[in-house]
């Protein structure tokens, strides 16, 4: 068979190199891809948005299969793109995508089905959003309704923080268009956990769990980041709690989604907070977490081409979904600086006995040597049988990766091991 990925970061080299070991596998395209993924899979420069181009290309090729992993081209529609020209995908059509395109649709899908979630109000005009903040109790959390790149949520600690929030978001369009209008909902305190899950609209079968590390800086300082580490699975997310989700959240976010002719099928990720209530959901997104991938599939035993072509096919409930009793950290190198400004085009070295372990998120191939080309670079994931095995070898081979600006953080695993 031949694949084709969509996208370029280390979500999608983890994607690939568990889609390699997977029978029947041929050949795997990835659009656009980057430098270190080459190594995996035949690059092509074809933008991840460029929808057009990415059909174009699939049918010149004959894909058999295709997975688009990044939010944007499911948002704008790629797998309708694809399927209208008959190639089967993995990942949401974008009637569903839009669980993560609008935070309104979000907390309006919950609020009418009964999911747990923070309380929130919705605004389209800054001047009654900026009534509301005034009386709200602080902290408050405002967000823009659209996609922003994962900067679209500001938790304001004071009411001057709130009203700045509100005229960047909604006056400024710091976020463009994603910014018409913003939800302000209530601060909920308690460990976060990803939860990502396979669904085919009738079962929803979920993945290890795992914990995200947001902030750039050591002891959860700094701004918050695509994501600086990870472990999985997570320990605060117990069995009790893990059926209490099944129950009052997976299960109904599915099943309203079926409701509301918008069946989801895919990788459904839930964020969810353990409050002292219960888990609540913080949000939706409509694919594979990143780098949670990097360390839950890593985990996975199994073919993920089976259980991607079953959700496609809706006949989930018959693949098995299980993952090693084992424990799994990944430890993000980025370059200095991220997630602000940082210089980039250094040599990077990767050395061999790790590459397998390694997975690329910004590098290029030039003459025959990979630069770094990003603000992540690149993740190290070890598995092992304890959590603390997991992290020593994780910085083991963090630390054997060579450019000029590296910058990791050291902490990457320190709560889990605490809970
Ligand atoms: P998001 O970009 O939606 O993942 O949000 C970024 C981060 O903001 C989350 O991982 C949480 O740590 C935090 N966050 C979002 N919503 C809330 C909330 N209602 N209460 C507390 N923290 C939140
Ligand atoms: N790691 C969080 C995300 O992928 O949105």
């Amino acid at each position: 068979m031949k694949l084709m990925v969509i996208g370029s970061g280390g979500r999608e080299h983890a994607i690939i190199k568990s889609l390699r070991k997977s029978a029947g596998v041929d050949e795997i395209y990835c659009l656009p891809g980057n430098g270190g993924i080459a190594q995996d899979a035949t690059c092509v420069d074809i933008g991840a948005t460029d929808i057009d181009n990415v059909v174009k290309f699939a049918v010149e090729e004959k894909i058999d299969y295709a997975v688009v992993a990044p939010d944007d081209p499911l948002v704008l529609g790629a797998v309708d793109a694809l399927n209208a020209q008959g190639i089967p995908c993995f990942g949401p059509t974008a009637n569903a995508a839009i669980i993560e395109g609008s935070k309104v649709f979000s907390k309006n899908l919950m609020k009418k089905y009964g999911i747990p979630t923070a309380k929130y109000e919705v605004f389209d005009e800054p001047a009654k959003a900026l009534e509301y903040v005034e009386e709200a109790p602080l902290p408050t959390v405002i967000k823009a309704d659209g996609l922003a790149l994962g900067k679209g949520v500001i938790i304001a600690e004071d009411r001057d923080a709130a009203r700045q929030a509100i005229r960047e978001i909604m006056e400024n369009k710091k976020f463009g268009d994603s910014g018409n209008q913003i939800v302000i909902e209530e601060f909920l305190e308690g460990p976060e956990v990803s939860v990502l899950s396979f669904t085919d609209g009738k079962t929803v079968k979920p993945m290890v769990s795992s914990m995200d590390h947001k902030r750039a800086k050591d002891n959860d300082e700094g701004l918050n980041t695509g994501g600086m580490g990870t472990v999985a699975p997570n320990p605060y997310y117990t069995d009790a709690i893990a059926s209490q989700c099944m129950e009052q959240i997976f299960i109904p976010t599915i099943e309203a989604m079926n409701d509301e002719g918008r069946t989801f099928k895919g990788c459904l990720y839930f964020g969810l907070m353990i409050t002292k209530d219960g888990p609540k959901v913080i949000e939706y997104n409509c694919r594979f977490g990143d780098p949670e991938t990097q360390v839950v599939l890593p985990l996975l035993e199994g073919d993920l081409l089976k259980i991607m072509q079953a959700c496609t096919n809706e006949t989930l409930e018959n693949v098995d979904v299980k993952f090693a009793d084992k424990h799994a950290c990944c430890v993000i190198a980025a370059s200095d600086g991220y997630p602000e400004s940082y210089e980039k085009g250094f040599e990077l070295t990767i050395p061999e006995e790790i590459e397998d372990n390694v997975y690329v998120a910004g590098a290029k191939a030039e003459d025959g040597k990979l630069l770094t080309n990003g603000g992540r670079v690149l993740g190290c994931t070890a598995i092992a049988d304890s959590l603390q095995e997991a992290i020593d070898k994780a910085y083991e081979m963090v630390e054997k990766v060579e450019f000029e600006n590296k910058f990791y953080r050291t902490d990457i695993g320190k709560r889990a091991l605490k809970a």
